[in-house]
């Protein structure tokens, strides 16, 4: 049979329609980045100093030479489809660095059952809702519950998945640690899937063992998946912060009901491989895996051999860990306690009081040449219409420490007070 193939969207024909597209799209906000762009409009930077961009989370730190290397070996993998579930070697790899990372017991991963690579871990922590929460409309919907302030793409991936994104203050009284206690015995009851974040962006806060096993028995309960995002945990100060799986292993099962994501982005500055992991609950392995066949994009081959080298190595990470620890010193040093400085347990922010996080991230831009992201960016309001962030600031601690800190302190009208809080 003979077929003629004609274009609609050629002049003359219908054209596309726009109501016919998926109206959550309108649930996602603007990324902060966005709004970051529309704030400083107009606003210019002193000439004679050169900008320092901190408001984006990328790494700024070479990934290990021998990166290049052997991807370049690898130059004749570039024809071949990759297998989504990565190759033996990989999985190994990342089985391996995980039991290390966090003592696990022998054999307790599994790597044909516990693991799946990922393009980046954003695209995995986004399938992680598309995967969990049923697609059947109900009402009220059935709830994520996320930390607040959190990482955006949390909220973006609930509202796409048909859930209602419910939040859980990060108090600073509480260590910047989402309260568990927020939400009430109803949402729970809907809940399908939990994120957290430990190190947290941006508080930095790491979560401790107890209220790790906390969330996880709260999961395991409600029969809701616990998705905890562990792309920070090897960028710590002196302590490495306990790990989700490690708090399985330790109640003497299996990591049922768990899925952490751990990213090279941060471990290894090489954010543009695309290279991730996800870990956990085989079951949950298995039903991401089968979404992942339709919709996840796959690591090429040449990445995933760097990859499962720099998994196997830590050196290089011990290595990065020594360079952020001496910007956190600097940080420390010439901040003190003013702008309600803390140092973090991980991660590579600082989030600082400075009153009104809008108006010091103009100020920093136009006195002292410091792209900063005003905290609210990050949170949503709480029932109250008071946002978390709102007097907060964030800035990622890849440039110059000194550079940075030293024009924040210079900065005019960045007074902080006696309590250490800013005017
Ligand atoms: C908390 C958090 N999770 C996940 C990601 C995603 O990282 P990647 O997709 O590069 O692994 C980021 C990136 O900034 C992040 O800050």
């Amino acid at each position: 049979m003979a077929r003629l193939f004609l274009c609609l969207a050629a002049r003359g024909g219908r054209s596309y329609n726009p109501c016919m597209r998926n109206p959550r799209l309108d649930l996602l906000i603007d990324y902060p980045f966005r709004r970051l762009r529309e704030l400083l409009d107009g606003v210019a930077p002193p000439p004679d100093l050169a900008p320092v961009v901190l408001s984006i989370g990328e790494p700024q730190h070479a990934p290990p030479p021998w990166v290049a290397d052997v991807i370049a070996a690898r130059a004749a993998d570039w024809n071949r489809y990759p297998p989504l579930n990565g190759t033996p070697e990989l999985r190994a790899a990342m089985v391996g660095a995980l039991a290390r990372r966090y003592g696990l017991p022998d054999g307790w991963l599994d790597a044909d059952r516990h693991v799946l690579p990922l393009a980046g871990s954003r695209e995995g922590l986004f399938q992680a809702a598309l995967m969990a929460v049923p697609g059947c409309q109900t009402d009220p919907a059935p709830s994520v519950l996320l930390p607040n302030p959190f990482y955006q793409v949390y909220a973006g991936a609930a509202a796409m998945a048909g859930g209602e994104a419910v939040f859980l203050p990060s108090d600073p009284a509480n260590g910047f640690r989402p309260d568990l206690d927020a939400a009430d015995p109803a949402t729970l009851r809907r809940c399908a899937l939990m994120y957290l974040c430990s190190p947290s962006n941006p508080e930095g806060a790491a979560a401790d063992a107890a209220y790790l096993a906390r969330a996880l028995d709260l999961a395991r309960r409600h029969g809701f998946v616990l998705a905890v995002d562990e792309c920070y945990a090897d960028i710590y100060d002196h302590v490495p912060p306990p790990g989700a799986l490690r708090a399985a292993a330790d109640g003497g099962g299996g990591p049922d009901n768990l899925l952490v994501f751990h990213s090279l982005s941060k471990r290894s500055s090489a954010p543009g491989l695309r290279s991730a992991l996800v870990a956990g609950d085989p079951a949950l392995i298995a039903a991401l895996g089968r979404l992942r066949a339709h919709a996840g994009a796959t690591v090429p081959l040449p990445i995933q051999a760097a990859s499962a080298a720099l998994w196997d190595d830590a050196a290089h990470v011990a290595d990065n860990r020594r360079r952020y620890r001496a910007k956190f010193d600097l940080a420390e040093e010439i901040l003190g306690d003013r702008f309600g400085f803390r140092r973090p347990d991980g991660g590579f922010f600082l989030w600082l009081d400075v009153g009104d996080g809008a108006a010091a991230t103009r100020r920093l831009w136009e006195k002292g040449g410091l792209r900063v992201l005003p905290g609210a960016y990050l949170a949503r309001p709480d029932a109250d219409g008071v946002n978390p962030g709102a007097r907060l600031s964030a800035s990622r601690s890849t440039a110059s420490s000194c550079t940075r800190a030293t024009r924040m302190k210079r900065a005019p009208g960045l007074t902080p007070s006696a309590s250490g809080r800013a005017r």
